[in-house]
This record gives structure tokens, C-alpha cells and sequence, in this order.
């Protein structure tokens, strides 16, 4: 089986050269096809960061294998690590944090074990990086987050966490204030549930998790988030394990995964040989399961965990006053322990993993995913205008200008209502939303809505708007903070 190998920039080289020769040696039937991707190809002037060519062998092997990659400062170039994962729909990001023997940590000392699985959004919610100055004071990003995305990375989570016998799966969320968009996401975490009547299936709020995951990690098993979210708390489970080190990452998707570790190329140690490749080598020994060769991940696995046991260590970690050792030197502990099983650890066995390889099936066209439709109607539009103006006076302009059919149901400043009714205490910056409704709730066409855009325009300046819908008759909008 051939594997697309991108090194990546930054420690990058060191670390995949060194997790390769551990491959090598342990004599795995693979071919690693290296590709071109990373700041040095943003350089070349390809501002995908990536060669076509790159970009085909990725797209016909369906694995990636990366080392981290630096995405250029400045404006108009996007990520290639967020691109990568996007483009190709690895909608899920499985990070595994687990106590590992040799790695000390506080919580190893207070004998502490931890083992959490955290499955992460990995496409949408703020990560489109849609963002918009509404005025020259007010800066807006969409979160998208929809109803196939949030089954999608569900029922990937609850599957896993079946196959490797979790005891519970926990949807971590700030549904209490993103009451929508979490919501939904929410919402669809205990639709999927009902198909695991044996997994333990509870939600957290986001802040609250933060807090439990350090106090009580032992309460978690397989906890699954939005992206943005996910993100920052598999940070924080990282700094539980020994830090970003041992932090491995697997995006999954239907026919294209990407596996690399969570830490990104480290300027300050590259070039000097320090960098640990233990999250790399973590991450090739999921991208191994992955693909069926349970086997020999679990013999590579056995011989990083004896060398862990052993102490051998990089700078990064280890016993305060015994000697590091650097990239090479650790990779060759590793190679030298082939065959061997840890200790102290459980060993690692063969036992097939929960992810099964497909080749990539590319269709035609693009597939548009939806669930069964529902009635949408326009009943208003909420208006973000700009102005410097008492809100009074904003809703004058508003009732001079829109016509009988519609009503000015309220104006708000930063999501905080300020009129009808408000405090004289809330501060307001230059940016109203103006929520107009149609009488009695009326269905109204888009173009009498967009009329009412044009109405309004006359006399005040109009940054966006958003259309207020029912769908099935239930309302689709949050309402204002005191509404
Ligand atoms: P970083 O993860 O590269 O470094 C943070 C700190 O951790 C540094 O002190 C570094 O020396 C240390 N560190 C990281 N990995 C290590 C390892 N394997 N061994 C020993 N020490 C290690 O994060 P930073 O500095 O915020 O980002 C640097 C660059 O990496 C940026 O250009 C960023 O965009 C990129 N990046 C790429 C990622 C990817 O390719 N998936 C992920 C995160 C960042």
C-alpha cells in the first residue's frame, strides 16, 4: 500500500525522518510517496500551499501522513492544515491523550491515570474564517454549524467509542448561550444516542469540562465538541499528559484521512535535532490501524512504550539531571526495542481498530448533503446598520421607512437589547441589529423583504442582513439578551 508522506516545516524533517527509520525497521509493506506541501511551496508561489501534483497523489492514495506545516503571516493566505482538512472532509479529528509510563506529570505523581479520546469537529463553526468588518469599530465571524456536519462527527464518535468499549461519550458545548448553533449540535449528539443504548451518552458545558477535565478527568471516556471548542480543550487535555509531545492526531474522513501530531513546527528548537517525535510517531501508529496493520502498530506501540519505561527521553520531558537524548538517538531507542513489550504498561495488542480503510470513491460532483426538508417562510429580517445615533432615533428612521406590512419589533447593541425597552447603563458601539417583523407573523417573499432593505437604505447605511425564518412553523432566530 502506498502512503503520501509530506515532512513539513520547522522540526518537521527531523521528526518524520525519525518516525520513517522507526517504520523501516520495522519492516511495515508500505511505500511512502513523498509530496510536496508546506512554506516552502507558498514560496514557489503556489498559494495553495501545495503542488498539483501533491494534491493528486493525495487525492488517489487517500492517506496523508504530515509533519506540521507553517502557513505564511499576512493576509489572503489560509492555513494549508485547515485547507487540507476542509477540502478533503476529514470532518472528524480523533485526539488521544493517555498516561504513557516515563513521561511524569502532575497527575501521574499523584498516581492519576489519564486516558480521554477527544473527538473534535474538524470542518466548520468558526473555521470557514468568514469574517467581516460590519463598521470601521465592529468585527463579525459566522459559525456555521449544521445538521449532516454535527450527525456526521457523531456518529463517527459514538462508533468509536463502541469499538474501543468506552464506558461513555460526552458532547461538550455552550448550548446555555449559543442556544442554535450548539444547540443543534446538541440537539443531534442525543439523536445519534438513541442508536447506543450500551454507551453512558451526557453533555457538559464547555467551561464546566474545562474545570472537570483537570479536577476529575477520570469522569471522561470519549468526549466529543465543535470545532473551536474542541480545539482549545484537547490543548488542555494535552498539558494532562506531559504536554504537546505526546498529543497525536487522526482526521478522519470517507476517503481522504490526514494523520499528524497536534504541535505545530517549532521554530525555536528546528534544525537542532531536539524536537520529541513521540506525537508523530503516535499519530503513524494510528494512521497503521487505520489501515489494518494492527499488528505492526502494536509492535512499534510495544517498543515506544519499553523505551518510555526505560527513561530515554528528549529535552522536552524526562527526569530532571539525566542525560537527553536528541531526534536521532531517541528513534534509535525505539528501533532497538522492537520486539520487546513494556513492563509496567499494559501492552499493546493487535486487536483490530475501530477505523477501516476505504480507497477514495470520487463522485462527479460535489455532494450536497440534507436531511429531509422542512417549510421555510420569511417572517422579517434582522438589519445590521451602522450609525451613531441613540437607538431612539435609529427606530425612528426605521418606522419612517419600512411600509405597513411590517414592524419594528426591536433594536439591540453588541446581542444586548436597547430598545424598546433597555438600561441606560449598556454601552453601545456604532452597530445596531434592527429586527423587523412582518404583521402577525406573516410569511412575506424575499422581494418584499429586500424592498424593505431598499426602503431602509434611504436613510440609513446597511451592513448586512439576515432573514428571519420559520421552518414548519417554528421560529429559526434567537432572540436578544432582555428580550
Ligand atoms: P508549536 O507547537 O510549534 O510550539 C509550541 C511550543 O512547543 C514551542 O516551545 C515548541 O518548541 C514546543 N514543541 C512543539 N512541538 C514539539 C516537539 N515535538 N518536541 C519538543 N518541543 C515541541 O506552536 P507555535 O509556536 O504556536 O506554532 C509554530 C508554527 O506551527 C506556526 O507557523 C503555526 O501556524 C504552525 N502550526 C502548525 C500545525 C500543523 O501543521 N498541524 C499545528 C499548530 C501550529
Amino acid at each position: 500500500m502506498k502512503i503520501a508522506v509530506a515532512k513539513g516545516d520547522g522540526i518537521g524533517p527531523e521528526i518524520m525522518d525519525a518516525v520513517l527509520r522507526i517504520f523501516g525497521a520495522a519492516n511495515l509493506p508500505l511505500e511512502f510517496v513523498p509530496v510536496d506541501m508546506g512554506k516552502y511551496i507558498y514560496d514557489q508561489g503556489f498559494s495553495t500551499g501545495m503542488t498539483p501534483e501533491a494534491k493528486a497523489t493525495i487525492e488517489s492514495l487517500g492517506i496523508l501522513f504530515k509533519g506540521p506545516m507553517e502557513t505564511p503571516k499576512g493576509k489572503g493566505v489560509k492555513s494549508i492544515n485547515v485547507t487540507a482538512r476542509k477540502v478533503w472532509n476529514t470532518y472528524a479529528n480523533k485526539r488521544v491523550f493517555r498516561s504513557l509510563n516515563g513521561v511524569e506529570t502532575v497527575f501521574s505523581k499523584a498516581g492519576i491515570p489519564i486516558d480521554i479520546t477527544i473527538v473534535r469537529e474538524n470542518i466548520e463553526d468558526t473555521y470557514g474564517g468568514i469574517e467581516h468588518m460590519l463598521t470601521h469599530d465592529v468585527a463579525l465571524c459566522r459559525r456555521f454549524i449544521t445538521r449532516p456536519g454535527s450527525l456526521q462527527v457523531h456518529r463517527y464518535a459514538f462508533e468509536m467509542a463502541r469499538k474501543k468499549n468506552a464506558r461513555k461519550i460526552t458532547c461538550g458545548h455552550k448550548a446555555n448561550i449559543m442556544k442554535i448553533t450548539d444547540g443543534l449540535f446538541l440537539e443531534t449528539f442525543y439523536e445519534v444516542a438513541k442508536d447506543y443504548p450500551d454507551l453512558v451518552a451526557n453533555d457538559v458545558i464547555v467551561d464546566d469540562l474545562a474545570m472537570k477535565l483537570v479536577a476529575k478527568p477520570g469522569e471522561f471516556d470519549v468526549v466529543v465538541l465543535p470545532n473551536l471548542q474542541g480545539d482549545i480543550i484537547s490543548d488542555l487535555c494535552a498539558g494532562l499528559v506531559g504536554g504537546l509531545g505526546f498529543a497525536p492526531s487522526a482526521n478522519i474522513g470517507d476517503n481522504i484521512s490526514i494523520f499528524e501530531a497536534v504541535h505545530g513546527t517549532a521554530p525555536d528548537i528546528a534544525g537542532q535535532q531536539k524536537a520529541n517525535p513521540t506525537a508523530l510517531l503516535m499519530s503513524g501508529i494510528m494512521m497503521l490501524r487505520h489501515i489494518g496493520l494492527t499488528e505492526s502498530a502494536a509492535k512499534i506501540e510495544n517498543a515506544m512504550l519499553t523505551t518510555l519505561e526505560e527513561g530515554a527521553h528528549t529535552a522536552d520531558f524526562g527526569k530532571p539531571g539525566t542525560p537527553a537524548l536528541n531526534t536521532q538517538q531517541y528513534a534509535d531507542a525505539i528501533i532497538a526495542n522492537l520486539g520487546k513489550k513494556p513492563s509496567i504498561t499494559t501492552p499493546s495488542t493487535g486487536a483490530a481498530d475501530h477505523i477501516t480503510f476505504t480507497a477514495p470513491r470520487p463522485l462527479s460532483e460535489n455532494p450536497i448533503k440534507e436531511s429531509p426538508a422542512q417549510k421555510g417562510e420569511i417572517v422579517g429580517a434582522d438589519f445590521f446598520v451602522e450609525s451613531n445615533q441613540q437607538a431612539v432615533k435609529v427606530a425612528e428612521a426605521f418606522n419612517r421607512t419600512i411600509s405597513g406590512a411590517f414592524e419594528l419589533q426591536l433594536i439591540s447593541n453588541r446581542g444586548t437589547q436597547v430598545w424598546p425597552t433597555g438600561s441606560v447603563f449598556t454601552e453601545c458601539m456604532n452597530q445596531y441589529r434592527v429586527r423587523v417583523i412582518s404583521k402577525n407573523d406573516a410569511p412575506v417573499s424575499q422581494q418584499a423583504m429586500l424592498q424593505e432593505v431598499m426602503n431602509v437604505a434611504a436613510e440609513l447605511k446597511i451592513c448586512s442582513v439576515e432573514m428571519l425564518m420559520t421552518y414548519d412553523g417554528k421560529k429559526a432566530f434567537s432572540l436578544a439578551q432582555g428580550q
